[in-house]
């Protein structure tokens, strides 16, 4: 069994065969599909798992519980890493009653069907278990319309309301947070599941990566749930990705903030496409001119072979970014398209840009870049952009290492 604290347990799973989560974002470590059940006077579930996972979730259930029945599943997020599981869970507790919000109830019933039995609740609403009180706070696109997240506090500590700050000597009187998909990060949980009983080195980019990618689009209503959280002091959070917060937990609420102001540091991102080499070999002039001109933090992609989500994970972490790539069927290089247009749906802000591109016969990719930022990506841009004919020559050569300086200054502001 896995006690988080006396009598809440972690009860997820691990999905180690899974390639793209969502079916788009590369998954080198696997997930966890996190869920945890509190064994008070009232049995109480925080969320499910993958439906492919129900029959290991429900052995780390009846490990704690044996033949009790479970009262209650709170459900923080309806996506069906997390929700998937409630249909077959209902077939083998069916007195079990579901706690949600309205929004949550209106998906379960199109997603599973299930319409009745169901416990709303509203934000700030308490529920008892017995020696533990549950509180909910409603936390919207932080991932879903419906996501809300959970207090738990237990014993005498009991939660009067969100904006209470106590201080907490005793593990049994700690306060949890089950945060749903907040605070989460790819990667399994490869025997221990609590931060202190780990090494998180390998969780930290890809806390930044899973931010990005998943919940990267919805910084404003991610500020609103850290205000509404800002008042209470959590000793544990209790994701549905990724370890157990403990030892961590200022940090991972500090890389939730930063992340969300999106806030980045003094680096650039130069990301090319290439076909036979000239357009990368413009991308090495501009990172060599950044990096005399002192710009310390240079990662560079090409775009056709890294995954767009590493990419994407760099520019939140740093402020500039040059993007370059060749002219193909009279328009924009068609990876560098999709990379342009998926970072147009993050709404990334205060960015740097800068751009260069190449042809052979015909000019497109440039002002198709422009276009880009013009029309949907809106960062500041930086420089002149670059436009190369065939191959690199002396004059195209010292444009790209003028770009590469007019970005490394831009930085240093
Ligand atoms: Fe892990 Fe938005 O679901």
């Amino acid at each position: 069994m896995k006690e988080i604290i006396k009598n809440i347990y972690y009860v997820g799973v691990n999905d180690r065969n899974k390639t793209l989560f969502e079916g788009l974002w590369p998954l080198p470590n696997g997930v966890s599909y996190n869920a945890y059940l509190i064994n008070d006077e009232k049995v109480c579930l925080i969320d499910t798992v993958e439906v492919d996972f129900f029959i290991p979730f429900l052995e780390n259930i009846r490990e704690v519980i044996g033949d009790r029945p479970i009262d209650y599943v709170v459900v923080n997020h309806m996506e069906p890493d997390h929700s998937g599981s409630l249909a077959l869970l209902r077939q083998f507790y069916p007195n079990i009653q579901i706690v949600g919000n309205k929004k949550t109830f209106d998906m379960m019933a199109g997603f599973y069907k299930l319409t009745d039995g169901l416990h709303e609740v509203k934000n700030g609403d308490a529920l008892s278990l017995g020696n533990h009180e549950l509180q909910f706070v409603l936390t919207p696109m932080v991932h879903w319309p419906e996501t809300m997240m959970t207090l738990c506090k237990s014993g005498e500590c009991r939660v009067e309301s969100v904006e209470l700050a106590t201080a907490h000597s005793n593990a049994e009187d700690a306060t949890i947070l089950f945060s749903g998909d907040a605070f989460g990060c790819f990667g399994a949980l490869n025997g221990a599941f609590i931060d202190e009983q780990m090494n998180c080195d390998t969780f930290w980019l890809e806390m930044v990566r899973y931010y990005s990618n998943i919940v990267g689009k919805y910084g404003t209503p991610v500020q609103m749930a850290l205000k509404k959280l800002a008042g209470v002091k959590v000793d544990y959070i209790c994701s549905t990705h990724g370890p157990v917060w403990h030892e961590n937990v200022e940090k991972v609420i500090g890389i939730y903030d930063q992340l969300s102001r999106y806030e980045a540091e003094p680096g650039l991102v130069i990301c090319y496409g290439t076909m036979y080499g000239n357009t990368e070999r413009a991308a090495e002039v501009i990172a060599r001119s950044a990096a005399e001109a002192g710009v310390k933090n240079i990662v560079m992609y090409n775009v056709s072979k890294t995954h767009h989500s590493y990419i994407i994970r760099d520019l939140f972490r740093y402020k500039g970014l040059i993007v370059g790539a060749p002219t193909y069927n009279t328009g924009l290089y068609h990876e560098m398209n999709v990379l342009l247009d998926e970072l147009s749906q993050k709404d990334i802000k205060g960015r740097l840009f800068g751009w260069f591109g190449s042809y052979s016969w015909a000019s497109k990719a440039v002002s198709e870049i422009q276009k880009w930022n013009d029309e949907r990506l809106h960062y500041d841009a930086v420089g002149t952009p670059v436009e190369i004919k065939q191959a690199l020559n002396s004059e195209t050569i010292a444009q790209c290492e003028a770009l590469g300086r007019a970005m490394a200054e831009a930085l240093k502001k």
